[in-house]
């Protein structure tokens, strides 16, 4: 046992601690990758003074795609293999709402591209703002669609049609139209065009948002309006119809329930890695069963790593000794990794959404150049 012990500590080489990155303002921005990333990332993979892998994940706001690819994109941008289980988007969390609904209106992204992600979570009946254009090109009378659009859009009688949830899975493309779509679902008999509820009770339509960032870092100079932005001026014309509050469920960063999320995919993702280097230990150490079931009975643990009985590759693990998350956007990255978990440590960078001539809103426990030294500073702290 203690044999074994010894090897998963000395040669396995796999962190206690974890990271979390951004993307959008931390990896890249708009279709450049930020230069620093690609180092930073090989020193997680093992390519550091230590030789330790680090285990990573990486939680955008953004979406409107499949986290197939997104993963990969980033595999390509940084020349490393990035796997669907490292990756949470804005609208990831979502895949939850399944059961819940069953006529979605989902809204964001290039053409049809948020209905095929919605599909793929296992979504029944999907519709798109382009749909119901193509319904009825008078529900915006200023817009006509493209040829393009046209093609993808479906037939659909939205008068015989009622909409259950509206999911904003990425931004808008069109706000003009999108936004004269939602309020007019919202403020229907049960989500059914055409129609107005003439009391609130008649309405039971939810509103979901992916996430709620008011700006995000594209590769403009200033940072643009985003997911959020949408919100307040959906909420503002609601306000004005109504008198009343816009109801709202948002997800991405900060809220708590994807930050839950976070912690079940790090968790996954570490005994991933952790398991993968014990089942080549065990192929390079014959002895390691019987050492493995001595273990059993002395009940010892390995550096935080419980040996099961019934197999090698069965690893309860605690979790992450820390989790270094890197973002840009004190009110979305700094506010989620302060709030929720001690354990969390918030690092600030300036390739992004913040800039150093006005103090964040939300305080970081350290503030770096870039993602690199983000990386660099949080391994020197650990040894
Ligand atoms: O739409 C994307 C965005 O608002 C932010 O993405 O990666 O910075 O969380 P990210
Ligand atoms: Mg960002």
């Amino acid at each position: 046992a203690v044999r074994y012990r010894k090897q998963v500590i000395d040669h396995e080489r796999v962190a206690s601690y974890a990271f979390a990155f951004d993307i959008d303002g931390v990896i890249v921005r708009g279709p450049e990758t930020i230069p620093e990333a690609r180092e930073a990332l090989r020193m997680l993979n093992g390519e550091n003074k230590y030789n330790i892998k680090v285990p990573y994940i990486f939680i955008t706001n953004g979406g409107g795609r499949s986290e197939k690819a997104r993963c990969k994109d980033l595999s390509k941008r940084l020349g490393i293999t990035v796997t669907e289980d490292q990756v949470i988007q804005g609208h990831t969390p979502m895949k939850d709402l399944v059961p819940a609904y069953k006529n979605v209106l989902v809204v964001g992204g290039v053409l049809d591209s948020c209905r095929k992600v919605a599909q793929e979570y296992g979504f029944d009946n999907v519709y798109i703002p382009l749909d119901v254009m193509k319904w009825n090109p008078s529900v915006t009378p200023y817009y006509q669609l493209s040829d393009e659009e046209k093609e993808v859009a479906r037939d659909v009688d939205f008068s015989k049609i009622s909409i259950d949830a509206i999911l904003v899975f990425a931004d808008s493309r069109n706000w003009a139209a999108d936004q004269q779509i939602i309020l007019e679902i919202l403020l229907s008999k049960n989500g059914v065009m055409g129609t107005v509820a003439h009391d609130p009770s008649e309405n039971h339509v939810g509103l979901y948002f992916a996430h709620s960032d008011f700006v995000w870092a594209t590769d403009y100079g200033l940072s643009r309006y985003g997911m959020g932005a949408l919100q307040v001026s959906i909420a503002a014309l609601y306000q004005e119809h109504t008198g009343r509050e816009l109801q709202v469920t948002r997800f991405g960063k900060p809220q708590r329930g994807t930050f839950r999320f976070a912690e079940k995919v790090l968790s996954n993702w570490r005994r991933n890695t952790l398991s993968e280097h014990v089942e080549n230990l065990s192929l390079e150490d014959a002895d390691a069963d019987a050492d493995l079931s001595e273990s059993e009975d002395d009940g010892n643990e390995a550096e935080g790593v419980v040996l099961q009985k019934d197999s090698k590759l069965s690893l309860e693990l605690p979790p992450a000794s820390t989790v270094y998350f890197v973002g840009d956007t004190p009110e979305s990255d700094i506010r989620f990794a302060n709030s929720h978990d001690s354990s969390w440590f918030s690092i600030l960078v300036k390739t992004g959404v913040f800039q150093d001539n006005k103090l964040p809103k939300y305080q970081p426990k350290q503030i770096c150049d870039d993602v690199l030294e983000a990386v660099k500073f949080a391994i020197e702290r650990e040894h």
